[in-house]
Formats: C-alpha cells, sequence, structure tokens
C-alpha cells in the first residue's frame, strides 16, 4: 500500500499488491486530512503517543493451530498505547469532530465506556488538551476505571441494574450508563464521542486495522470478529470485502446472548467483557457484511485466552479469548476458511482482578 507523502496532511491509499486494487467504498472516504502522518511507524520518533497508535504486528498463531487444516493471524492491539484496540477509534472520532467544528479547544468531552474506548479517549484528550469524562458501568473491572483516571480522565460509575453480577454487564447495564452519559453531556454542553452511533469508530479500523491485516498477511479468506459497537467489525469487514469480496466475515456472540444470529436471549449476563450486549440495533453494523454468526460460551472465551498466553505467549482479555475460539470453529468447519485474522483487542493485564487468571 502507497500513502500521502509525509507533511502533505492528506493520506491517499492506493492498494500495491495485485488483487486488492478494487476502490474503496464510498462510505469511508479515505481522502481525509489528519493531524498524524500514517508514515510514522512505531520505529520512528513519534511527535505524541498519538503517532503510536497503530501499526500493531500480526503474529500467526503457529503453536494452537499445530496439526489443523489452516492458519489464524492475531492482531496484537492490546500494544496501542491504552492496551486495546479502542485507541484507534478515540483518536478518529475526535479527529473527525475537531475536523467538523463538533469539537473545540477547551471542550469537554464525554463517553459511555466499558474501559476501553475510555482509556483510548483519555490518552487522546490528554495529548490534545481536552478535559475527558468517562461514564462506566461498576460492573467493568475496577483496573480500567483506575488507568482512565490515571490518565487525567473524571470517571464516573454507574450502579449495575438490580440482580446483576460484578464482571458481568448486560445491555440492561448499559442502558443505565448511557441515560446518565446522556444526561452528564447535556449539563456540561460537551462532545459526545459516541462510539455507537458515530462512523469514526468503524472507519478507523477501515482506515487502518484492516489495511494493516491485509498488508502484513499477504491476505486472508475469512475474519471473526466478537461484536460490541460493532464498529471493528463493520470497518474491518467492510474493507476485506473491498479488496476481495470472497473473504469471508462472521460476527461472534456470546452463547446464551446471541440477538444478531436471531436466538433468545437466556443468558445476559455472559463473562465476555467488551461486547455481547444482546442489542438488536447496531447502527454501524451493516447486515449486508454478514457472512455467518459464531457463540461462544464464557468457558471457551477463557480456556482460549488462556492458551493464547501460556501457548504463545500473548496475554490478551476474554474477547481476544472468544475470538480465538470462534476462528478455530472455522478453521475446523467451514471450507475454504484456511486463513483467519482476528484481533486481540484488549492486554490480559485488564483482567487481573478477575477470574481469567486464577
Ligand atoms: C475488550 C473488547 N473486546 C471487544 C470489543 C467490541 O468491539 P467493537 O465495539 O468494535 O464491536 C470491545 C469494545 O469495547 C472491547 O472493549
Amino acid at each position: 500500500m502507497i500513502r500521502g507523502r509525509a507533511g502533505d496532511g492528506v493520506e491517499k491509499r492506493q492498494c500495491a499488491i495485485a488483487p486488492y486494487c478494487i476502490p474503496p467504498a464510498a462510505t469511508y472516504n479515505l481522502t481525509v486530512k489528519s493531524s498524524r502522518s500514517a508514515i510514522l511507524s512505531r520505529v520512528r520518533l513519534c511527535r505524541s503517543v498519538l503517532d503510536a497508535i497503530g501499526n500493531t504486528p500480526l503474529v500467526e498463531l503457529a503453536r494452537i493451530t499445530r496439526g489443523l487444516d489452516g492458519t489464524i493471524f492475531a492482531k496484537l492491539e492490546f500494544l496501542n498505547p491504552g492496551y486495546s484496540k479502542k485507541d484507534r477509534i478515540a483518536l478518529q472520532i475526535v479527529e473527525d469532530a475537531e475536523a467538523s467544528g463538533a469539537l473545540q479547544p477547551g471542550d469537554t468531552v464525554v463517553e459511555l465506556t466499558s474501559g476501553n474506548t475510555g482509556t483510548g479517549l483519555a490518552i487522546v484528550c490528554a495529548a490534545k488538551g481536552y478535559q475527558f469524562v468517562a461514564v462506566m458501568s461498576r460492573g467493568n473491572s475496577t483496573e480500567r476505571a483506575r488507568m482512565m483516571a490515571a490518565l487525567g480522565a473524571e470517571v464516573v460509575l454507574v450502579d449495575q441494574a438490580p440482580g446483576a453480577r460484578p464482571g458481568q454487564v448486560s445491555g440492561e447495564d448499559l442502558a443505565l450508563v448511557e441515560e446518565r452519559a446522556r444526561q452528564i453531556t447535556r449539563e456540561r454542553g460537551a462532545f459526545r464521542a459516541d462510539q455507537f452511533q458515530l462512523a469514526g469508530n468503524a472507519r478507523a479500523h477501515y482506515r487502518h486495522t484492516a489495511p494493516e491485516i491485509m498488508q502484513q498477511s499477504g491476505g486472508i479468506d475469512a475474519f471473526c470478529d466478537f461484536v460490541g459497537s460493532g464498529g471493528s467489525f463493520a470497518g474491518c469487514a467492510r474493507y476485506f470485502k473491498d479488496c476481495d469480496p470472497a473473504i469471508q466475515c462472521y460476527l461472534v456472540e456470546p452463547e446464551g446472548a446471541a440477538v444478531l444470529a436471531g436466538q433468545a436471549v437466556t443468558r445476559p449476563n455472559h463473562k465476555i467483557q467488551g461486547g455481547g450486549y444482546a442489542m438488536r440495533d447496531l447502527p454501524l453494523l451493516e447486515r449486508d457484511l454478514i457472512d455467518g454468526c459464531l457463540q461462544v460460551s464464557d468457558e471457551a472465551a477463557l480456556e482460549m485466552a488462556r492458551r493464547l498466553a501460556r501457548e504463545e505467549g500473548l496475554f490478551a482479555g476474554f474477547s481476544s479469548g472468544a475470538n480465538l475460539a470462534a476462528a478455530l470453529q472455522l478453521l475446523e468447519t467451514k471450507h475454504g476458511c484456511d486463513r483467519i485474522a482476528i484481533l486481540l483487542p484488549d492486554s490480559g493485564l485488564k483482567y487481573l482482578s478477575t477470574d481469567l487468571w486464577p
């Protein structure tokens, strides 16, 4: 892939690798002013932490797939400065808002978060000089709240719905957090960095995560992704299908809360933090991108996160385990899905207080 010259402030994507020359979707305008020069990478001097976001390594899980027919590529999103993929969307959403004038110097940014988007926004707001208020359910792990506070964010914790258990955040819990985030945004006249609504969420993955995967892997047959807002799935799947419509894209949900697969909710309080909220309507998730839905149990997500750590030396969270469990399902059951890409969305360090690491 060739991009615009450093310093011209404009990125132009042209695919240099043969079958990936299909023009990008109009949905995600790729000629975008960016304060960040894409040419800067991890091995170059960064002008700020913002330049250290993205360009994460892609690792072949050769030990876990030994003896199986096929390959799984894992994108190490826990190596972003906030230890999650959400740094990417935080930067994109803030830069989009600056470009449109929705965010002005001195403004406050508010967002509902399970911790990772909040950490990304705390980093971006610290580097750019905005106040940030993170609104989070008490059901999410405490490490996240403490990290956001350390980064200068004001953290507002919202009680879970009656009967809910810590570590198991349901759609009902999330509705309470949403209500509070709206109230704070109104009261403070703040900019709401709404990851469920703003196209910048999906666009960050369309512009960066997925092209990086294509370039690093040399090509894939399938992608599967555990869905929260649906931004990662939508942005990556759109890019993959623009490159090659034959690439199969599967979304991943918790067993017992697989509403996007059309199933009834029997277990809303699963352990896979960051998604699986059993929300039928996800504005960023375009249905034409979905080739199929996969379900993963808590037990499988935990086991696979632990195997990632033990066998591959990759210390990641619950949803990374869910993505790996789903990719192994695909590898074992779907003909033609031989090279599968997954994200490892965040770090295992964020779950030291949970039963993921006994
Ligand atoms: C750890 C983790 N995994 C997965 C997801 C889901 O990602 P997306 O919102 O892009 O669907 C999130 C979202 O917050 C997350 O924090």
